[in-house]
């Protein structure tokens, strides 16, 4: 079997703050799990702010890179801090490029907070990628400011298990889902091909 897919993204401003730290954590463990790995560091990636009519945005390389990762990838870790009870601004400008890239495709999310409970912006980010026709773990992880110790996720605690099952869930079934999806879109716009019916037009 080939090695799954995955891009792990980082939906933080901060280049060294606590997702960077966690987003860490999933790429070592996804490569545990023997998957190809890919990082989108929001922070680094200087993407401009989506416009919906401006096309040459298509052409500037960090829209490229995230447009071309975002195919390539089978399976999304995708990691946010909790702003204001949502993602950051900086995941949903990520989100905004992407549409059919995201179809067919399989996420694991993962919040970090400031002490709050990590549900609405993980709920969030699970909406936004459904919407673009993204299946989703049923289960999630937030990260609170108890799980670090000098700057690390603390060994042994509740936050490493849970985003460990996460990313060993993510490498398993995203090479599954990927594989129904594109079996599905070959039967065109019928109604048995289900989602991937609407996606009939774009066969890669
Ligand atoms: C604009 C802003 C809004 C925030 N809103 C929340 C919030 O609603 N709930 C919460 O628990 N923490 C909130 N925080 C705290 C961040 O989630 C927390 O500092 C997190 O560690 C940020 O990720 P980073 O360390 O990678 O920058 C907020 C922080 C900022 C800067």
């Amino acid at each position: 079997m080939q090695a799954p897919r995955v891009l792990v993204v980082s939906g933080s401003a901060r280049p060294d703050g606590q997702v960077v730290a966690v987003v860490e954590y999933a790429v070592e463990v996804a490569h545990r799990a023997g998957a190809q790995v890919r990082v989108h560091d929001l922070s680094r990636l200087r993407l401009p702010l989506m416009e919906q009519d401006a096309v040459e945005q298509g052409q500037l390389p960090p829209v490229r890179t995230v447009r071309a990762d975002a195919a390539w990838a089978e399976g999304f870790v995708l990691v946010t801090p909790e702003y204001h009870g949502n993602m950051s601004g900086a995941l949903k400008n990520w989100f905004d490029f992407l549409y059919l890239e995201l179809a067919g495709k399989f996420a694991g999310v993962v919040a970090v907070t400031g002490g709050g409970g990590g549900d609405m912006s993980l709920t969030a980010v699970r909406n936004c990628f459904n919407w673009c026709h993204g299946f989703t773990l049923p289960y999630q992880a937030a990260v609170r400011p108890g799980d670090f110790e000098e700057g690390r996720l603390r060994p042994g605690g509740v936050a490493v298990d849970r985003i460990a099952r996460i990313v060993f869930d993510v490498c398993r079934y995203a090479p599954v889902v990927g594989t129904a999806f594109e079996q599905a879109r070959r039967l065109g716009p019928e109604l048995a091909s289900g989602v991937a019916g609407l996606h009939h037009d774009d066969p890669t």
